[in-house]
């Protein structure tokens, strides 16, 4: 069975890899060692194998959550939604919303637009929905804010105890505020272990819930997580994730690149890099240091952002993530007037056009100053998705201890929330409170 393909070589030089190979094989040790910072934050590590015992009862749930619901609301924000919402956007038909399939996976708490919020309460208004709530200190503003409204709005429609039946909540074993209510509520709960942060959750129930709520195949996604597990175990020459790790911070300490872009072109990995986006940013972005992650859609944003890329400030490296073979085949027309001038594609695969314009893209990206690296997943399911999460935070580990900071937390994410409770007049924010109204 063939395995996620990495190629640097349309990045950086293979002398340029030789030397670096040390710092990497030492950051990598850092990391598998646990000896270094965050070092409590790596129960990720070993998830694909620990997580087994309970697919079943993940499984179990998913199971009497899609019968007995037509929408099932995805609550979390960060790392408590994008891994699952990554995989399922993945997987589902483009258009699974107007397909009309039931169950329905979507999502809040990732936002507190009034708006979105409002439509999201209407849409649920009359129709049978489960609620999944994910947070694991439990006391994130807005999913908590999301639960509320949305508990509110379950028990008056369904009563109390069958809407008891129908809240899942992911948290905390014993601390914050979600856990206190699980318990005196009696809901079914799952556990995210303290060694474990949000970004490097979508392999626990926090990304596996949601994903067999949208029926699909949690057991191969772990099963390519875990072949990754011993991939990520070789010597730099066979490991992907110490080959990535390598190449984007020569590109970022040696070639002034400080910013990633991580392209498809499949609209359908949008999440994915998302995803992405997250853990490589918060597990970096600190002490004034790191590449920025940003995303691109291609072909459409060859449309938008094709002419910076190909001609703007030369601080870009480019990583593609490429699918080798496509679930479905379409294969162009042959038109008799020919009128669009299109007939030296008839009888060609849709594939074969988007191929050419991906290998056309990286070329050009090339050539214009843009150093490319590409991820080949063999194709867009379970197994190869688990594979790419599993590598992505593997090389993430390892790329943040070669930049010296810890990669695992996240201080910077409580600036905004400080002043926000501030404002709003949280009780024990008092003096933040009248420090910030000073400076309005
Ligand atoms: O990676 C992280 O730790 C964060 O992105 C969190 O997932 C996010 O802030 C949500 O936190 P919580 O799950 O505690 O509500």
């Amino acid at each position: 069975m063939k395995d996620l393909q990495f190629d640097y070589t349309k990045a950086v030089r293979a002398e340029q890899m030789t030397a670096i190979r040390p710092a990497v094989e030492k950051a990598m040790s850092t990391l598998t060692t646990g000896s270094g910072a965050g070092n409590d934050f790596i129960g990720w590590l070993s998830l694909p194998k620990d997580i087994e015992e309970q697919i079943a009862d993940i499984e179990a749930t998913a199971k009497l959550l899609r019968e007995e619901n037509e929408m099932i609301v995805c609550i979390g924000i960060g790392g408590s939604y994008l891994g699952a919402k990554a995989v399922n956007e993945a997987l589902l038909s483009s258009f699974s919303q107007l397909e009309g399939n039931k169950p329905q996976v979507i999502y809040a708490g990732q936002n507190i637009g009034e708006d979105y919020l409002y439509e999201l309460q209407t849409l649920l208004r009359n129709r049978k929905f489960g609620i999944i709530s994910i947070s694991k200190s439990g006391t994130t503003t807005e999913p908590a804010l999301a639960f509320r409204l949305l508990k509110t709005q379950l028990e008056q429609q369904q009563g109390k105890e069958s809407a008891k039946k129908n809240i899942v909540c992911i948290t905390d074993r014993k601390r914050g505020a979600l856990r206190t209510l699980a318990t005196q509520e009696g809901y079914k709960t799952y556990v995210i272990e303290d060694n474990i942060g949000g970004r490097f959750s979508v392999l626990s129930p926090v990304g596996l819930l949601p994903i067999a709520c949208a029926g699909f195949d949690i057991r191969s996604l772990i099963e390519g997580a875990k072949r990754m597990m011993d991939i990520c175990a070789l010597p730099f020459d066979e490991n992907p994730a110490m080959q990535y790790a390598a190449a984007r911070n020569i590109l970022y300490q040696q070639e002034g690149k400080k910013v990633e872009l991580l392209a498809n072109f499949h609209p359908k990995l949008h999440y994915v890099s998302e995803w992405w986006k997250q853990l490589y940013g918060e597990s970096e972005g600190k002490d004034g240091k790191a590449i920025f992650p940003a995303s691109v859609d291609f072909t459409t944003d060859l449309h938008s952002m094709g002419q910076y890329i190909q001609d703007g400030e030369r601080h870009l490296m480019e990583t593609v993530i490429s699918v080798e073979k496509p679930n479905h085949e379409v294969i162009f027309p042959h038109d008799e007037q020919n009128l669009d001038g299109l007939n030296f594609l008839a009888g060609k695969r849709v594939d074969e056009v988007n191929k050419m314009a991906e290998l056309g893209t990286m070329l050009a990206h090339v050539d214009g100053g843009v150093p490319n690296m590409k991820f080949t997943l063999p194709c867009l399911n379970e197994y190869y998705l688990g594979q790419m999460i599993y590598m992505f935070e593997f090389a993430c580990g390892i790329s943040g201890y070669m930049l010296e900071v810890n990669p695992f937390n996240q201080p910077g994410v409580e600036a905004y929330k400080k002043n926000m409770f501030a404002l709003l007049d949280k009780p024990g924010y008092e003096e933040e409170s009248k420090a910030i109204r000073a400076r309005l």
